[in-house]
């Protein structure tokens, strides 16, 4: 059965490899498999962290432009600025007024906002993240919500609300699905800790050579094992496992002969990815094109969901 598939990714900074394995291919499999989707740049997402004019447009700009160069189509999927579609805050602002503080209180992402820096410096756009992300999510009534592992959490949030606002006001949402890939849940990064921009152990997706070349050198090896772990984990990425073995089986514990041969594949796997980038770069009118086709889809459908939500609210 074709499925409607939904995700947004927040526009903070150069995608990573793990970024890739972990959520946005499946972005690309996902619509060649349902004929479409819906995907958006969770810009007011960013604001939290993002706030400068400049920063935030050439961050928004990129993410439409790594999304086009992995290979979403605009021919089948919708892709669009959170911010240019106002339902998104408008509902938003709704599940606010149904959840409480408890509740978000419970949220991962608040936690460690908490954790690292002390509730004194956490914005309430951060703790009601959520609520703007149920909203993202429940407009366009999607069946599955391809993210990282560390989103899973946030689709939960957005089916307890979309659980919580049909029993105040009748069946309005449908509840989505989180999508996980089951056997990259999580991609080490390059000190074998999940591959993160907040450890700066990542390799980042659209890389240069001399960038592949220095992550790959600066992966921390244990000096005992004969398999060095880390190596061989960012490695299975881009080669097949019984490939694998078989390289690493030859070449037990000479790293450096292993890391070189990662940097070869690596460099094979990201130049393709690379240079269709760099030509899409060059093509704003293309772009702008995407962007404005993408907005009119988008508008049209949450605008339906919105009519539905202010006469169950009772607001019309
Ligand atoms: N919170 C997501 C992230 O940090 C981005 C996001 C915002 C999102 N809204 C969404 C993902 C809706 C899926 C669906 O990665």
């Amino acid at each position: 059965m074709q499925k409607t598939i939904l995700s947004g990714v927040k526009p903070t900074g150069k995608p990573h490899i793990g970024n890739y394995f972990g959520a946005m291919r499946q972005f690309v499999e996902l619509q060649n498999e349902h004929q479409g989707g819906y995907f958006f740049m969770a810009d007011y997402h960013a604001l939290n962290l993002i706030q400068n004019a400049k920063e935030m447009r050439e961050l928004t700009l990129g993410v439409v432009i790594d999304f086009l160069a992995i290979g979403l189509d605009p021919k089948k999927s919708v892709i669009f600025k959170q911010s240019e579609v106002l339902e998104h805050t408008e509902l938003a602002w709704i599940f606010d007024t149904i959840t409480t503080v408890p509740y978000l209180k419970r949220a991962h992402a608040y936690k460690d906002a908490v954790a690292k820096g002390g509730e004194e410096d956490v914005s309430a756009g951060t703790f009601t993240y959520p609520m703007l992300m149920a909203a993202d999510i429940l407009l366009y009534s999607p069946d599955i919500v391809p993210v990282g592992q560390d989103q899973k959490q946030h689709i939960e949030f957005a089916r307890d609300t979309a659980e919580k606002f049909n029993r105040i006001f009748g069946e309005t949402f449908g509840l989505p699905e989180a999508y996980i890939i089951k056997d990259v849940e999580t991609v080490p990064g390059t000190d074998g800790r999940k591959m993160s921009k907040s450890y700066g152990n990542t390799i980042p997706l659209f890389a240069t050579d001399k960038e592949i070349e220095k992550a790959v050198l600066s992966i921390v090896t244990d000096s005992e094992g004969e398999v060095p772990k880390n190596v061989f984990a960012i490695h299975s990425l881009v080669k097949s496992k019984t490939e694998l073995e078989k390289i690493y089986e030859e070449n037990k514990g000479k790293y450096k002969i292993l890391k070189d041969i990662l940097i070869e594949d690596l460099k094979n796997f990201i130049r393709p990815l690379r240079e269709k980038r760099e030509e899409i770069a060059k093509d704003l009118n293309f772009i702008n094109k995407v962007l404005e086709e993408g907005k009119g889809k988008a508008r049209a459908v949450a605008g339906q969901k919105m009519e539905q939500v202010r006469k169950a609210i009772g607001v019309i």
